[in-house]
């Protein structure tokens, strides 16, 4: 080596690692735990909010109880979204494909519906369902609690019934959604009303309009309407931001 760089090589490496004098950044804090909790939330709260436990698979019966449309009016639901034929669908928590199902119908052949769980043996059981009833514009997805796992800018709406209070990482996830979104794609919050004392929902598996809009305001979304149709849930719609 020559002796000029072998000389600078050994002022380099004498050089002191001198620590930096501006001040590191503490890791912010998304999520906080507290002992004192409700039985039916997990202990762990989000803006202020505690999370609830996930819905087990063996209690999928009740997602496809006969009462349920006259109960919740379902029927309204999904013709509020306004699809489209040929619309990408996402429908996140899909559980027994309940609203899979429908979502299907109404984007038609040409569409296509992701039916997202956590929960393989949901899947399943929405599989069974869409071969019984011949339905085969749906894409069953397996994610995490952290990711749908769906492609990039390829939805234009995001349903999410009865399942957003139940994401352990609902910052994630959201932020996850948000990308899965074609520009100006809608996200579509349907929750138990948390502000009706009248719903007689335990209280972390109920949400407020304004807990949905203070969560989602972190998101590159902008919020667009609550519709009231439903009897003891509301519908919140966001859009995308260019
Ligand atoms: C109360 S069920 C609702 C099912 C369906 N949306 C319906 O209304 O019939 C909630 C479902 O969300 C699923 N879930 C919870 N966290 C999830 C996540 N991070 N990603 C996808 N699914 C999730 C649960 O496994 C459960 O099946």
């Amino acid at each position: 080596m020559h002796r000029t760089t072998r000389w600078l090589l050994a002022l380099v490496l004498s050089v002191p690692v001198v620590a930096s004098a501006q001040p590191t950044a503490a890791p912010v804090a998304r999520y906080e735990t507290r002992a004192d909790h409700d039985p039916n939330g997990i202990g762990k709260f989000f803006m202020g909010r505690e999370i609830a436990h996930v819905m087990g698979h063996q209690a999928a019966d009740w997602l496809e109880r006969p009462g349920r449309e006259k109960e919740e009016r379902t029927d309204l639901l999904v013709p509020a979204l306004k699809l489209k034929s040929g619309d990408a669908v996402a429908d996140i928590g899909a559980g027994t494909g309940y609203y899979t199902r429908r979502l299907a119908k109404a984007v038609g052949t040409n569409g296509l519906v992701f039916a997202v769980e956590i929960q393989q043996e949901m899947l399943d059981i929405l599989t069974n369902k869409l071969a019984a009833e011949k339905v085969f514009n749906v894409r069953p997805v397996l994610g995490t609690i952290t990711d749908p796992k769906l492609p990039r800018a390829a939805v234009d709406l995001i349903l999410m019934v009865d399942v957003y209070h139940e994401f352990d990482h609902p910052f994630e996830m959201a932020q996850a959604m948000c990308r899965a979104l074609k520009p100006g794609g809608r996200m579509v919050f349907v929750e138990f009303r948390g502000e009706d004392p009248d719903v007689a929902i335990k209280l972390v598996h109920k949400m407020t309009e304004a807990q949905v809009r203070k969560e989602m305001a972190a998101q590159p979304l902008e919020w667009v309407e609550t519709i009231a149709t439903l009897p003891q849930q509301h519908i919140i719609v966001f859009r995308k931001k260019p």
